[in-house]
């Protein structure tokens, strides 16, 4: 199979507005699945008759292509970032899979460590322009505020973990880190700011435990700027997603994690769902082949394709309310 670069979208079908759904896919460890469950949903998604593109924003570790069963295409998001394109339709590339393009993250030299604040604001602006239903990112593993901002610009926030102590440890970071950002990218006001970051201390000293002490504090200092943190605490939500289970209770396990966002942070935290560990994704990523086209009928494709089915029919019920 290959991945197709000639064909820019000049010729793409697809809405004018940009994707009427963003989906990210984050969980702060490095491994547990991200990559996968992004192309596979992404696969999906567009199985079920919508355009989706998928976007590879690992930089320094791209691997998305080798998920979708292609080579590298030629061009990628350095040459967007570097201003030797300017359109990202000229970035993007077929799949082997119909309505399903991709944009490409992979450049040895490139790290989303060093990619400046202005050349992000460009890029996630172009990307909400970009002609598709459904736009799928793909992020690194970490809390870097790049990685952060790409998370928060999706309105399906996908927290990804495996059941392990660590992964579950490094989720909560995630979703701790997710959390404040969206506050300080909320609010400019510095002393507002500096209420914010004292508050990610749990041990701060101006005893702001929960959100409503943070909300609170903020009032004092600004009431307006305390109704739109209220606001942007109100407006956050999450979907959780447990992969590689193996057992009852690693299932269990995505219902917690929801109950304690729910009950810690304030924020809304829905469980999408879980995904079996199977030994056919390594035997499927081996021949280089995405697990959709070579195990069609296994119980995790099957999986995959009730959460894209939920995660469609949300979008859907928005739109008619
Ligand atoms: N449900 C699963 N069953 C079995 N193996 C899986 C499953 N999900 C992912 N894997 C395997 O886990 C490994 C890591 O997956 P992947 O590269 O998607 O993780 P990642 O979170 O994107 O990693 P990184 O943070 O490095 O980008 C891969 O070898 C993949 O085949
Ligand atoms: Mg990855």
């Amino acid at each position: 199979m290959s991945i197709n670069q000639n064909s820019l979208s000049v010729k793409r079908a697809g809405p004018a507005l940009g994707p009427t759904s963003i989906i990210a896919v984050g969980g702060g460890k490095g491994g547990i699945g991200k990559s996968f469950i992004s192309t596979s949903l992404a696969i999906s998604i567009s199985q079920l008759g919508h355009s989706v593109t998928i976007v590879d924003l690992d930089l320094g570790a791209a691997n998305v292509h080798t998920c979708l069963g292609g080579t590298i295409p030629e061009k990628s998001i350095s040459d967007f970032v570097t201003g030797r394109v300017s359109d990202l339709r000229a970035i993007t590339s077929n799949t082997p899979f119909q309505r399903l393009s991709f944009i490409s993250g992979s450049n040895d030299s490139f790290n989303i460590a060093n990619l400046n604040p202005g050349a992000q604001e460009r890029l996630m602006d172009e990307l909400k322009k970009l002609p598709t239903e459904y736009l799928v990112l793909d992020l690194g593993a970490g809390t870097n505020n790049s990685i952060l901002d790409f998370f928060l610009m999706a309105d399906k926030k996908l927290v990804a973990l495996t059941p392990e102590p660590v992964s579950v440890e490094n989720a909560y970071r995630f979703i701790k880190s997710a959390f404040f950002r969206n506050l300080l990218r909320t609010e400019n006001d510095l002393q507002v700011q500096t209420v914010v970051e004292d508050a990610m201390d749990q041990k701060n000293n101006l005893g702001i435990r929960t959100p409503a002490d943070l909300i609170n504090h903020v009032k004092k200092v600004n009431p307006l700027a305390g109704q739109r943190i209220a606001e942007a605490i109100d407006g956050f939500d999450l979907d959780i997603l447990v992969n590689q289970i193996r057992a009852r209770s690693d299932i269990d396990l995505g219902y917690s994690i929801a109950s304690v966002c729910t009950k810690y942070f304030g924020i809304s935290t829905n469980y999408l769902g879980y995904l079996d560990h199977d030994n056919a994704v390594w035997q499927a990523q081996r021949k280089r082949r995405p697990l959709i086209t070579e195990y069609p009928h296994s119980r995790l494709v099957a999986q995959f394709l009730t959460i894209a089915k939920n995660l469609v029919h949300r979008q859907i019920k928005k739109a008619v309310v």
